[in-house]
């Protein structure tokens, strides 16, 4: 899944990582040059991950921050991030406007977004509605990739 996406040297943002499940893959995908930003409100999945990235010997190039749900706190990396990559979070969130804007400030020019909502919980119609916050973000739909019971779209930044 998440090898067409990421490439060595990458810097990733991943909203939402929970305990880790893409992040030590995406880790291991950047290379030593490149790097992870976990950012999520509960500091409990955030320990949990540390302590994975740190038997993996991947903690070098995995951060995490703890936020507040209602904003990621990513002025510092402003332009910078090549790839975000959010899988089951989106619906979870106080305002996908303020997400997706917050999103498109980090990134750089042509930088990626890749959302993937499980089926489950997510009406189509909202999942949309969330793709078009997206694109008032400033992102373009480029691809609809195929993920098991979820609803994904990879869009990239203009
Ligand atoms: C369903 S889990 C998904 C975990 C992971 N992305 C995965 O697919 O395995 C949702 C995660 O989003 C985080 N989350 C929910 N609302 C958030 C918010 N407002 N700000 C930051 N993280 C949030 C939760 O703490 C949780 O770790």
């Amino acid at each position: 899944m998440l090898s067409p996406y990421v490439r060595q040297g990458m810097t990733v943002l991943e909203p939402g990582p929970g305990m880790g499940f893409f992040t030590l893959e995406i880790a291991r995908l950047v290379g030593p040059s490149g790097r992870v930003v976990a950012v999520d409100m509960q500091p409990r999945m955030l320990a949990s991950l540390k302590r994975r990235a740190a038997r993996e010997g991947l903690l070098d190039r995995v951060e995490t921050r703890v936020v507040s749900p209602d904003t990621m706190g990513l002025a510092d990396l402003a332009g910078r991030v090549d790839l975000t990559w959010v899988f089951a979070v989106v619906h979870e969130l106080p305002s996908v406007e303020k997400f997706v804007t917050e999103v498109a400030k980090a990134s750089k020019p042509g930088a990626g977004l890749l959302i993937a909502e499980p089926m489950g919980h997510v009406k189509t119609a909202d999942f949309e509605a969330q793709l078009q916050a997206a694109a008032r973000a400033g992102f373009v739909l480029e691809a609809r990739p195929t993920i098991r019971r979820s609803h994904a779209a990879f869009l990239r930044k203009v």
